[in-house]
């Protein structure tokens, strides 16, 4: 079983913000959560280091590309450090495998007779490093330049059909599915055309492999292929044969034309299968609006990380909003969710049960009892969980978990373990409270996996967190539990 599942390679002109946090958060929960599962996962993300916005920003600041590139990848992999990102491949896009397998793909379709040679005439978009037909970019409401130039064309169009029948054939391809009308829109409509894929003006990107140019290949098809690269292709045959086609490209709603439109057509016309679940996410707005640097509303997620600590950002982000869907940061509510969600109910309900279990039963876990209310409600809160990921309702999961931790805490105040005189039920009670723990820890496990680990810690359950270990009555008698530090600390807004 395996499972290929990667984020966009982030434009390295700036340094990451929230929206490149964000995503990397939900392919690292999904990655996580796989490998709970017991898959042999590949999560790959990197950095998109050529062409002329980057080329751009490295004049500005008076320095080569390669110095610009290098500073910037060294502050996301920082970030995806600090933010528990457990990625198991980090490519740039300037790197040596990248360069072979992108001119391999370049020349396979150019000998196919998919590429060829004209010139393009019209608007493009350097910030969006795309072509707009129009004055105003419609990706980003800025102003397209004017470029005329000879080029070589993907033959796009010739896969329109292909790609219709595709998107018919496989109604999960694009999620969420409500996304799926506005991609078929796009193919059907007049502005579908072929795609000038080399640039001449450029200097900073891939050489097209043909030796009478002198031209680069344009950014999104040369990065697009990093989705290869990182599968080995084209030498690595059984490497790409155990991952391809990849499970799930994860992107924001920005690209998802690039990765549902022009990436399949792309695979098709190198006789390679498509990948199954491309997934766009929305966006976080401030006020309404997108953050972007010039609108001066970018919130750093380095800053928050050391703010709030990492596993509230991470259940912050993808608790907050609905994955699919746009929503306004407020750092008010990331603050309520920390006092309210994390310190007081999971927080407390670790503290409580443990201090009980130290006092009542020295720090030993108590034989198990019946089953009871609470051991139905963690079976039946795991059984929704893979529907749940599967389908990357993130913050319908969490409601989930945190209606079960709301009912433990509720479960204390009705049993009132203080006042049971019978030992044999004062066990029991415990022993239900300290399995919920754990199953609490499983549930959390992909996307706070921090808080996961050190709730195991604190029970002495600390193996590794398998499938098979949602199963009540594990926790073994004796075992001892060592209360900690609270979870979370308190803060005020
Ligand atoms: N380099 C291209 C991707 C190439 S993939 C072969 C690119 N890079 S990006 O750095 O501009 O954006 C990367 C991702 O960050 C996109 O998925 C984008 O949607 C996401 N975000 C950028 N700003 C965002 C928000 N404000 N909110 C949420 N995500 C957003 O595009």
């Amino acid at each position: 079983m395996k499972y290929y599942i990667t984020t966009p390679l982030y434009y390295v002109n700036d340094i990451p913000h929230i929206g490149h946090a964000y995503t990397t958060i939900a392919g690292d929960a999904m990655a996580r959560y796989k490998r709970l599962c017991g898959y042999d996962v590949l999560f790959t993300t990197g950095t998109d280091e050529h062409g002329q916005k980057i080329e751009l920003e490295a004049q500005k600041r008076r320095i080569h590309p390669k110095e610009l590139t290098s500073t910037m990848q060294e502050r996301f992999r920082v970030l995806w450090n600090k933010l528990s990102i457990s990625h198991d491949d980090f490519i740039r896009t300037s790197e040596e495998r990248h360069k072979v397998a992108s001119q391999a793909f370049f020349e396979k379709l150019y000998k196919n007779g998919d590429i060829y040679y004209g010139v393009y005439d019209g608007p493009y978009c350097i910030h969006c490093e795309s072509y707009a037909r129009e004055d105003i970019c419609p990706s980003c409401g800025r102003e397209t330049s004017l470029l005329s130039s000879p080029t070589y064309y993907f033959n796009l169009s010739k896969y329109k059909d292909r790609l219709l029948s595709f998107f018919k054939d496989s109604p999960d391809f694009i999620m969420p599915s409500f996304r799926l009308q506005e991609m078929v829109n796009m193919v059907e409509s007049k502005e579908f055309s072929d795609l000038s894929i080399t640039r001449e003006t450029t200097k900073w990107g891939i050489p097209v492999p043909i030796p009478s140019s002198s031209a680069i290949i344009y950014v999104w098809f040369e990065a697009l292929t990093n989705y290869l690269t990182c599968v080995g292709w084209p030498d690595d045959k059984d490497k790409f044969e155990k991952y391809w086609p990849c499970d799930l490209h994860l992107v924001g709603k920005d690209i998802l034309r690039f990765h549902s439109i022009t990436w399949p057509c792309m695979l098709f016309a190198c006789g390679i299968a498509p990948p199954k679940r491309v997934f766009a996410h929305g966006w976080w707005n401030i006020k309404g609006e997108k953050m972007s640097k010039s609108k001066g509303n970018v919130v750093s997620p380095e800053i928050l990380c050391d703010d709030v600590g990492t596993d509230c950002l991470r259940y912050f982000l993808l608790r907050d909003l609905t994955f699919g869907l746009d929503g306004d940061f407020s750092y008010d509510n990331l603050i309520n969710r920390l006092n309210s969600d994390l310190v007081n109910d999971l927080g407390n309900l670790v503290s409580r049960t443990l201090v009980m279990v130290n006092k009542y039963l020295d720090g030993r876990v108590p034989p198990k009892g019946k089953e009871d209310r609470l051991s139905s409600l963690a079976q039946e809160c795991f059984q929704k969980m893979d529907d749940d990921f599967e389908n990357l309702r993130f913050n319908a999961w969490l409601e989930k978990v945190w209606s079960f931790i709301n009912e433990c805490n509720r479960y204390i105040d009705q049993e009132k373990p203080w006042t049971i005189s019978d030992k044999e039920r004062l066990y029991s009670v415990l022993y239900s409270l300290l399995e919920a723990l754990r199953y609490i820890a499983g549930f959390i496990l992909p996307i706070m996996p921090n808080t996961s680990k050190e709730i195991l810690k604190q029970l002495g359950a600390d193996k590794e967190f398998s499938l098979s270990s949602f199963k009540w009555g594990l926790l073994l008698e004796k075992t001892k539990i060592s209360l900690g530090e609270h979870l979370f600390t308190r803060k005020s807004i």
